[in-house]
């Protein structure tokens, strides 16, 4: 891909962070597609999120004060509601009658569910509102829940390489070669894939013997899973065995043009499985890390621009994920309907 296809895309929700980082009447202040933004959680409960610069002088907010109801900066002390309203100038004195609506600062769309803050990023060219149709997803099972286990690395790349790495069938037996995944040998693996909203979904199967080595002992009966994926960079993982679940949101989100944050989430149905957090903990550190180390390694040769070159069928899902990332930036411009451009069929590779 060549560099004229490195956007970030916009008018679509994008995973902030994991819902336990913020506590009430507490602030957070991050970068999202190198937009600084500034979250904050009302005694209530209610998340909110604001562009992190002051609109006097560009203070961060973030260096003031939330005192659970608004944020004050910390330079002359205009203050601020999750809204973005102005509320307070304390210079101005009587009779200086001003509308503060003029100062208010830019707020983003939050939504909270299952453990997980998202935020939507619209497009200041064209900015669309969320619609129905393009939703945060649900981790189906465990509506009431939040995940079990979260682990949050970031990787020095644009987020197409972290995106592109997360949906390669070949790089397991190079990249994530330990005794619990799987050995270097090569298996043939043949798969259907099916157009889902926004992305495509690996029809439901069991899993292959080395992949079931990881997930035998979750419960009785054969493991089966069904992986998902759809736009910015979000994918879903259910494995059933017997009647017990387990599911991994694993997602992908730009922090910057260089850095990408990839959050694996675990939930699951069992209930002795909290007794081996610390190892599993560990595990997906490793697992994780191994991918960064190969990103970090790619980054080498990415600085010389080279063009980069999509094997058949293991770089399909990865086509997939620039289509469809095109075809929604393209509906967007164009004011029209998404349209899928994935076609179901089998991939085949050995991996
Ligand atoms: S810079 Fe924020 S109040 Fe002046
Ligand atoms: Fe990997």
């Amino acid at each position: 891909m060549s560099n004229s296809q490195n956007f970030l895309l916009r008018n679509i929700w994008y995973y902030a962070l994991p819902s336990y980082q913020i506590k009430p009447g507490k602030m957070v202040s991050r970068t999202f597609l190198g937009e600084p933004v500034l979250l904050v959680r009302s005694q209530d409960g209610k998340v909110s999120a604001l562009r992190d610069i002051c609109p006097h002088r560009a203070v961060p907010l973030s260096c003031g004060r939330f005192d659970g109801q608004e944020v004050e900066c910390c330079y002359h002390g205009w203050r601020f509601d999750p809204a973005g309203r102005c509320t307070a100038i304390p210079s101005l004195v009587a009779g200086q009658e001003t509308d503060l609506s003029r100062f208010n600062v830019k707020s983003y769309e939050i939504r909270e569910a299952q453990g997980n803050i998202w935020i939507y990023m619209a497009d200041p060219d064209n900015p669309q509102p969320p619609d129905s149709e393009i939703e945060i997803p649900v981790i189906a099972g465990f509506e009431e829940r939040s995940p079990q286990l979260v682990e949050v690395m970031r990787f020095p790349c644009f987020v197409d390489h972290a995106v592109t790495g997360l949906m390669d069938p070949a790089h397991s037996p190079y990249v994530h070669q330990v005794w619990w995944w799987r050995s270097a040998k090569l298996n043939e693996e043949a798969r259907q894939f099916d157009p889902s909203p926004y992305g495509f979904t690996m029809r439901r199967h069991q899993l292959s013997p080395s992949m079931g080595k990881l997930y035998k002992f979750v419960g009785n009966g054969i493991p089966e899973t069904e992986i998902s994926f759809r736009l910015p960079g979000i994918r879903v993982e259910q494995t059933t065995s017997g009647n017990q679940r387990v599911c991994n949101l694993t997602t992908v989100t730009p922090i910057s043009d260089t850095e990408t944050e990839v959050t694996f989430t675990l939930y699951w149905t069992h209930s002795w499985l909290g007794g081996f957090k610390p190892l599993l903990r560990s595990l997906i550190r490793t697992f994780l890390g191994q991918d960064r180390m190969v990103v970090e390694k790619q980054q080498i040769g990415l600085k010389y621009n080279p063009i980069l070159r999509l094997i058949k069928d293991s770089d399909i899902q990865a086509q997939w994920y620039y289509q469809l990332k095109r075809e929604y930036s393209q509906s967007m411009a164009e004011g029209r309907e998404f349209q899928n451009p994935v076609k179901g069929q089998i991939l085949r590779w050995r991996g």
